[in-house]
């Protein structure tokens, strides 16, 4: 069993320096473990940042961080303690402060567990996928993961998705992408994704749903959704997966983030 751990609590307070790509270059050439290299992969919901992100860390070998699947667990346990955002935000972000993040790659597959209980399934139901995006909104919330994120690349290389990686988290990342498609076409994928899972799916609905997730998102007061001045963008519409992992891994090699595509 393949287990690539990465543990950190969102109360430590340890010193953070960003990482650079300078440190990253002198460190990944060689067989010298690298550390603080951030490859930050932002985009919308469903962009495909997931599987490209998954792909990436995997040919890199480096860590795979999912920064919505903390902003899940965040709301999950919300939920679970019966705290509305808006209403208890205060709780809310006590609560967040509090959680054990751990991150493990259990037979190939990333898993988040969250003060050692396994969340990778119950942070995707639609409850959950509807609570992350008002808990994300919270200012304190976003405080206190985005310090456990970014602790997490302080001792090995990561690379990690979300909405905010290469401008609020990690400004200085040594890759950054911003990853799009049209709405049409990642709702298309959605659809696919839930049939292929034998769900029961309406494209309609689908649209719908993500057009008011973007325009949240996009529109919060608190690290919108927006691209970096010096990330890549990259449209992945007409694109497959492989494509795009490609593109980004030829991007790694060209910043000597790694000695090959
Ligand atoms: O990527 P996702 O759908 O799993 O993200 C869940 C929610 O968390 C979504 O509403 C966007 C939000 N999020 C965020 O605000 N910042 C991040 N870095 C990652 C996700």
């Amino acid at each position: 069993m393949k287990r690539n751990k990465a543990r950190f609590k969102t109360t430590r307070r340890a010193g953070f320096q960003p990482a650079n790509a300078a440190r990253a270059k002198l460190e990944t050439a060689s067989s010298a473990p690298v550390t603080g290299c951030v490859v930050a992969i932002d985009g919308p919901a469903g962009s495909g940042k997931s599987t490209v992100a998954k792909a990436v860390a995997d040919r890199a070998g480096f860590t795979y961080i999912d920064t919505g699947a903390m902003y899940r667990a965040a709301a999950y346990r919300a939920m679970k303690a019966g705290l509305s955002p808006s209403q208890d935000d205060e709780a809310i972000a006590a609560l967040a402060a509090e959680l054990d993040f751990e991150f493990r790659t259990v037979d190939g597959e990333p898993k988040l567990f969250v003060d050692g209980e396994d969340v990778s399934v119950v942070i995707r139901t639609p409850q959950v996928s509807q609570l992350s995006s008002p808990v994300s909104a919270i200012p304190a919330v976003r405080e206190h993961l985005v310090a456990a994120q970014r602790r997490m690349a302080e001792r090995i290389p990561v690379v990690m998705e979300g909405r905010d990686i290469g401008t609020v988290v990690f400004p200085d990342a040594a890759v950054k992408v911003f990853l799009t498609a049209s709405a049409e076409e990642r709702a298309r994928r959605r659809y696919q994704q839930r049939l292929e899972r034998g769900e029961e799916a309406s494209y309609e609905e689908i649209l719908a749903a993500q057009l008011e997730r973007d325009r949240r998102d996009c529109s919060r007061a608190v690290a919108p959704l927006r691209k970096a001045e010096d990330a890549i963008e990259i449209d992945s519409d007409g694109l497959t997966a492989d494509e795009v992992v490609a593109e980004v891994m030829k991007l790694l090699a060209a910043r000597g983030v790694v000695d090959r595509e």
